[in-house]
C-alpha cells in the first residue's frame, strides 16, 4: 500500500509537520508500505482564482494531482484556524478538485492535528471532513488530536508522552486496515 502524507500547515517549524514526522516514522517502522512525505510549502499554490484557473492549472496543482492518484490512501496533519479548517488545507483541496478525472474520489483519509490549544485542533479537524466527505473520499471515522502541541514534542521531534505515541500508533493500525480494505477494492 503506498501512503501520501502532508500537513495542513505551510510553516518550517509547524507543529503538525512534527506530527506528520512522528506518524511518518511510525509508518516506517512497519516495513512492506510504500510512504511519500510532501510538503505543500514549496508548492507555492496560489489561492484558487478562477482567472488563473481558465489561463492554466498551475504545474504544482497537477504535480500534487498526480501523487494522490498514485497513493491508495492519504494521512493528513492540520492545524485548526478558528475553529474550522486551514486555509492551506482548504485551498489545496479546492485546486485538487478543479482536475479531471478527480483524483481525491475513492481515497481514504485519516486526518489528525496538534495546535497549543487544550482541543488539540480536533474542532477543526471535523471540519476538514466535510469537503474530502463532498468529494468522495472515505474519511476513517476517527480524528486524532494532540492538545498543547506546543509541548508536545522533543528538541529531536519525539512525542514527549509515550502514551500518546502508543494512541497515535494504534490509530494508524486500525486507519491501515480500513484503508487496505478499499485499497484491495481498487486493485
Ligand atoms: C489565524 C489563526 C487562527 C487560529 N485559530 C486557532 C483555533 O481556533 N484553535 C486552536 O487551537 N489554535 C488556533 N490557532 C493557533 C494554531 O493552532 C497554532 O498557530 C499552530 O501552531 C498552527 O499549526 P502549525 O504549528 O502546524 O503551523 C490559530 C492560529 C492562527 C494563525
Amino acid at each position: 500500500m503506498k501512503l501520501l502524507l502532508f500537513a495542513g500547515s505551510l510553516r518550517k517549524d509547524s507543529l503538525n509537520k512534527k506530527l506528520l514526522a512522528v506518524a511518518h516514522k511510525i509508518l516506517e517502522a512497519k516495513g512492506g508500505l510504500e510512504t511519500v512525505l510532501i510538503d505543500l510549502q514549496p508548492l507555492t499554490l496560489p489561492v484558487y482564482d478562477g482567472d488563473i484557473e481558465s489561463a492554466g492549472l498551475p504545474e504544482n496543482v497537477k504535480m500534487l494531482g498526480q501523487l494522490i492518484d498514485e497513493a491508495d490512501a492519504l494521512l493528513i496533519a492540520s492545524p485548526e484556524y478558528n475553529g474550522s479548517i486551514s486555509g492551506a488545507l482548504k485551498n489545496t483541496v479546492d485546486w485538487v478538485s478543479r482536475l479531471k478525472p478527480m483524483p481525491l474520489s475513492g481515497k481514504p483519509v485519516l486526518l489528525m492535528g496538534t495546535s497549543p490549544g487544550g482541543l488539540g485542533a480536533v474542532r477543526g479537524l471535523l471540519h476538514s471532513k466535510s469537503p474530502f466527505e463532498k468529494l468522495n473520499n472515505y474519511v476513517y471515522p476517527d480524528v486524532f488530536g494532540i492538545p498543547h502541541g506546543d509541548k508536545a514534542f522533543t528538541a529531536t521531534g519525539a512525542l514527549e508522552d509515550e502514551a500518546t505515541r502508543k494512541r497515535l500508533a494504534a490509530l494508524i493500525d486500525k486507519y491501515l486496515d480500513f484503508a487496505g480494505a478499499f485499497a484491495k477494492k481498487k486493485n
